[in-house]
């Protein structure tokens, strides 16, 4: 078991690398550390979480020409070394919910898929969150703030492309829904933690924007 998880691990290390939107092997690193911590308190297989944890951004479409061929990729490893037929099938289908395009709407339908979603959702939050925030903001080449673009909570995929939306907005659009999308109990109590964290972040912000502080 240890060894099909190390080998995962140089695997996600090889394919992410330092890719610089915010899908780098430290990611995986944070995901899979987050999905062990929840496993435990949660009572779910730490093989099967850790497995999907390092495996899940590999089928990713922008990796891949297709969500379907990122899929196969990820089977062909499994299959190359070694890992149990029952543990693959329950990968798969944590990886291919993840990484549906409305993913947000369906429900994982085990409980090692709860826990690996909640891990890859933290990481989107809390002070990680807001320096992916920042760091993918720069990537897209994206203004931190801009006071002459109304903070909404539903920017449309062309105003993105148009540049019409900054990182403050991200916040809105996505992170601050994150903390009602959680599905386990200890993944509730490390959201709220960050959550409030990414409140206190955002208000120290337009204090200082305005020069009030
Ligand atoms: P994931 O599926 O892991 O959430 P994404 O590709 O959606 O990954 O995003 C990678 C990181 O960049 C996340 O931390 C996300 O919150 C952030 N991000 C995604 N879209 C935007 C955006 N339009 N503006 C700022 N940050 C973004
Ligand atoms: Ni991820």
């Amino acid at each position: 078991m240890n060894k099909i998880l190390k080998a995962a691990e140089n695997y996600a290390k090889s394919v992410h690398g330092h890719e610089g939107s915010g899908h780098d092997w430290w990611h995986i690193y944070r995901v899979n550390k987050l999905a062990c911590s929840i496993a435990i308190e949660e009572g779910a297989d730490s093989f099967i979480c850790s497995l999907a944890a390092l495996l899940h951004d590999i089928a990713d479409e922008k990796l891949n020409g297709s969500e379907e061929e990122g899929l196969q990729k990820v089977q062909r490893w499994m299959r190359d070394n070694d890992v149990p037929a029952y543990v693959c099938t329950e990968v798969l289908n944590i990886i291919s919910t993840m990484s549906y395009k409305g993913g947000n709407t369906v429900p994982m339908s085990s409980l090692e898929g709860r826990v690996v979603q909640d891990a890859d959702r933290l990481d989107a939050i809390g002070a990680i969150g807001i320096a992916r925030t920042f760091a993918y903001s720069g990537h897209i080449g994206q203004l931190i703030y801009d006071p002459d673009i109304k903070v909404r909570s539903n920017m449309t995929k062309e105003e993105y492309r148009n540049g019409r939306s900054t990182a403050v907005n991200h916040f809105h659009e996505k992170l601050l829904k994150l903390k009602s999308r959680m599905n386990t109990s200890y993944g509730k109590q490390l959201a709220a933690r960050r959550h409030e964290e990414m409140e206190h972040f955002l208000a120290v912000f337009f204090e200082e924007w305005e020069g009030r502080r």
